[in-house]
């Protein structure tokens, strides 16, 4: 066990998460997405103290956050299509998976072993701070233990992983709550990963999901039963409203899929918490975002 320490955000927390960084250890931090736990992708014996930290059963590929496209470059081969979604996306919450360049640095336990690397330039400020203190690519999946609901409050990084890891950087809720939209452009087209802030234009899209070996159908679980497109729920199930249907709390009252993602994690750690032993969830509209928050409220409810 460790005691994990919860520092506001600032410039002497910043320092001290990059002294922690530089020294092997994995650090909360918040993205515009989720919190991710951040170490050095370049030290192989630092990533694998995330999947300790997390209890992950198995290497998953990491994603490697860098504070600019040119940093990025140094690290995957971008061709014309990948720059032009860099340069309309960066910073932001797009991934890009792209094939490795060689001598890249970056530890093969971060890729599993796979010639391709998931990349992101993010945009929160905590982030961007972090990755330029450090001076060094940093691997960081979302900052949950394994399974686990991803965490959108140092609250819920604390819940998850509190004793396992030495210091969480509070910023408050994060602005967006979905993981990044993850996208892999190649000869053959683009392939949409994960669905997340980002919209893809649908015309491009050919899901292959098992691409990403993150993607299992239950991933996002909370511990308790979870029913979707519920239109009214039973004494005991905690009741998540969506517009017109109130519910115990609601993802957005007035029906704004922006703010319904960005709360779609912190009401679903409230429901796991309450008294009721089973959890409903009031339908969202398959549009836009609201298609990335149903995919991740499927994988909620799938066991
Ligand atoms: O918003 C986010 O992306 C957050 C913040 C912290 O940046 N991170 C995040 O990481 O959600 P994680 O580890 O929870 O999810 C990463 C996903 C996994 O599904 C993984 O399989 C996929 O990215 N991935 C990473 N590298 C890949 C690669 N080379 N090929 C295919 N999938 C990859
Ligand atoms: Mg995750």
């Amino acid at each position: 066990m460790t005691s994990t320490k919860v520092l506001p955000y600032s410039e002497a927390a910043v320092a001290e998460a990059a002294r922690l960084i530089l020294a092997g250890e994995p650090v909360a931090v918040a993205t515009e997405t989720v919190y991710g736990l951040a170490a050095d992708a370049t030290n192989a014996a630092a990533v694998a103290r995330i999947y300790q930290a997390k209890g992950r059963p198995e290497f998953n590929p990491l994603i490697v956050h860098v504070p600019d496209l040119a940093a990025a470059e140094r690290i995957g081969v971008f061709d014309d299509r990948a720059r032009a979604l860099a340069a309309a996306h960066w910073p932001g919450p797009l991934t890009l998976v792209l094939p490795l360049r060689e001598r890249s640095g970056i530890a093969a336990i971060v890729t599993a072993g796979l010639p391709t690397i998931g990349l992101r330039v993010p945009a929160h400020p905590a982030m961007q701070a972090l990755l330029r203190a450090v001076g060094r690519p940093l691997a960081a999946p979302s900052a949950n233990a394994s399974g686990s609901i991803s965490p959108s409050r140092a609250e819920h990084v604390l819940k998850s992983l509190g004793g396992q890891i030495p210091l969480i950087l509070d910023s408050g809720p994060t602005p967006q709550g979905l993981e990044s939209t993850i996208v892999a452009p190649g000869p053959g087209g683009l392939r949409l990963l994960r669905l997340g802030p980002v919209p893809v234009d649908a015309g491009l899209e050919e899901r292959e999901r098992i691409e990403a070996p993150g993607q299992l159908a239950r991933h996002y679980a909370p511990s308790k039963p979870l029913r979707l497109d519920a239109i009214d729920a039973a004494p005991d199930e905690y009741w998540i409203g969506f517009g017109g249907m109130i519910g115990e709390v609601s993802l957005s009252p007035s029906g704004d899929l922006a703010e319904a993602a960005a709360r779609l994690f912190d009401l679903l750690h409230q429901a796991e918490a309450s008294a009721k032993p089973r959890i409903a969830v009031a339908p969202v509209p398959d549009q836009g975002l609201g298609a990335a928050i149903n995919d991740r409220l499927r994988r909620a409810a799938a066991r």
